[in-house]
């Protein structure tokens, strides 16, 4: 059934970083977008679109609202839901104390299915729409994962997370048990309606150089899958990642011996990058997820976000929450501590570019900008409705925004999860905030 949404729409169609703004931006102050087939079928000023348009058509007005394209979170963990902002110490104490014992819940189905749904639940009222996600090292939790997605219909990307060293023993696979899990998966959740698979080496120092030989393998046996992992976080992990491959140069290096950089393969961090590593990056296509709750709440360092998209190497790099190390479901705090982080390097990140990073430019770190990310015809309908009065206080400063990019930046300053009035998936409304912003109305669990 075709229907249509009505308001101020806000999205951008190239990288803000490299072009001018007026080459990027696609802002329409009362546009139409017409979702028909879970797709966006036009787009354009309501005045132009409305005389074309069936008169039955339902058409949804949102008025003091911004529409976007839904976010796009680049790196998150949904077994660490349960244990977000979970106190103390750097990466490795924390993995050990807090996420491993978390994650060995996830061989229990119920459990797995339900932790999948709390998050999910999480994600679309945070407006975020896609997602690159950890499970656990068992396939239940894959299971589980994709099963909750698909009921909503909504392209993630997730994998079986592989390490068969330096973990828990029932957090272990084996080289041979990992490639082949991780094969049945593929075969059984890529592509299938809107998931997508990603080969998931949890970071080079929970796996032996025989399972990064076979990781490496699997995903280039596996055309169009993803990869996804972590790469300089923390410098201790960084000294200990040295210890266990001698004879690599580098933390890329490790990795690109193996087999996995190039297209579709993300990693979360790169804090502690030098030139060469953005290089390797760079020339490989290979993605960052710049992950600045996770950073700043863990102590790992700040990213640099201008050499990233600026640099002499650029680098696809995308917003992630990195949650349970995230300390927030909604890429609105992502941005606002990305900010942050570029401040204190001296470099001041525009609101464009910030809402750039959550939605176009993360689905450009995924090699999905042909179906995600912007506003478009032909692009799948996964949408954000922003509420410009979600607080006393957004209205009240709003008042004083006297351009778009004024607006945006309050909007990354101040909003949060109770800025999300409603979040489409494939044309389909299944989340709407309540009046009083309780847990809101989901459709489709
Ligand atoms: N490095 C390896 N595993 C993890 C994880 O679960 N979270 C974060 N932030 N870093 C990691
Ligand atoms: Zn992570």
């Amino acid at each position: 059934m075709t229907k249509a949404i009505r308001g101020q729409c806000l999205s951008y169609r190239n990288n803000p970083f490299v072009k001018p703004l007026e080459e990027c931006l696609v802002y329409e102050e009362d546009g139409l977008v017409v979702m028909e087939g879970g797709h966006i079928t036009a787009f354009g000023p309501a005045s132009a679109l409305m005389p074309g348009l069936e008169r039955n058509v339902p058409i949804t007005r949102h008025d003091n609202a911004l529409i976007c394209p839904g976010f796009i979170d680049c790196h998150v963990h949904y077994p660490q839901t349960e244990m977000i902002g979970a106190y103390g110490k750097q990466l490795i104490d924390w993995l050990n104390k807090y996420t491993f014992v978390a994650e060995q819940k996830f061989a229990n189905k119920d459990y797995a299915l339900a932790t999948a749904e709390v998050f999910l639940k999480e994600c679309l009222r945070a407006g975020t729409t896609t997602a690159s996600v950890f499970c656990t090292v068992d396939p239940i939790s894959v299971d589980a994962f994709f099963e909750q997605s698909e009921k909503i219909n909504m392209r993630n990307i997730a994998g079986k997370v592989l390490m068969d060293r330096n973990a828990p023993p029932k957090l272990m696979d084996t080289a041979q048990s990992g490639y082949d899990q991780t094969k049945k998966l593929i075969e059984k959740w890529h592509g299938k309606g809107r998931s997508l698979y990603s080969v998931t080496p949890r970071f080079a120092a929970t796996s032996t150089p025989e399972q990064m030989e076979m990781t490496g393998a699997v995903w280039n046996e596996h055309p169009g899958t993803y990869l996804q992992s972590h790469i300089s976080e923390n410098r201790a992990e960084i000294e200990w990642v040295r210890e266990l491959f001698p004879d690599r140069k580098s933390y890329v290096d490790v990795y690109q011996h193996y087999g996995q950089l190039g297209p579709r393969a993300i990693y979360g961090h790169g804090v502690h990058f030098t030139e060469s590593d953005f290089r390797t990056f760079s020339d490989t296509g290979t993605a960052l997820a710049h992950c600045p709750t996770s950073n700043l709440f863990l102590g790992s360092g700040l990213f640099s976000i201008e050499t990233a998209m600026t640099g002499a190497h650029p680098v696809r790099t995308g917003l992630a929450t990195d949650l349970g190390a995230g300390t927030s479901f909604s890429q609105l705090a992502s941005m606002n501590e990305a900010y942050k982080i570029a401040q204190l390097a001296g470099f001041a990140l525009n609101a464009h570019r910030a809402f750039y990073l959550a939605t176009r430019g993360a689905a450009e770190a995924l090699y999905l900008e042909g179906k995600i990310g912007s506003i478009g015809p032909g692009l799948e309908a996964d949408l954000v409705v922003l509420d410009l009065q979600a607080t006393p206080l957004l209205s009240y400063r709003l008042q004083y925004a006297n351009s778009l990019e004024e607006l945006l930046f309050a909007l990354m300053m101040l909003g949060d999860d109770r800025a999300v009035k409603a979040t489409y998936v494939a044309g389909e409304k299944v989340y709407a905030k309540d009046a009083d912003n309780r847990a809101g109305q989901f459709t489709g669990f």
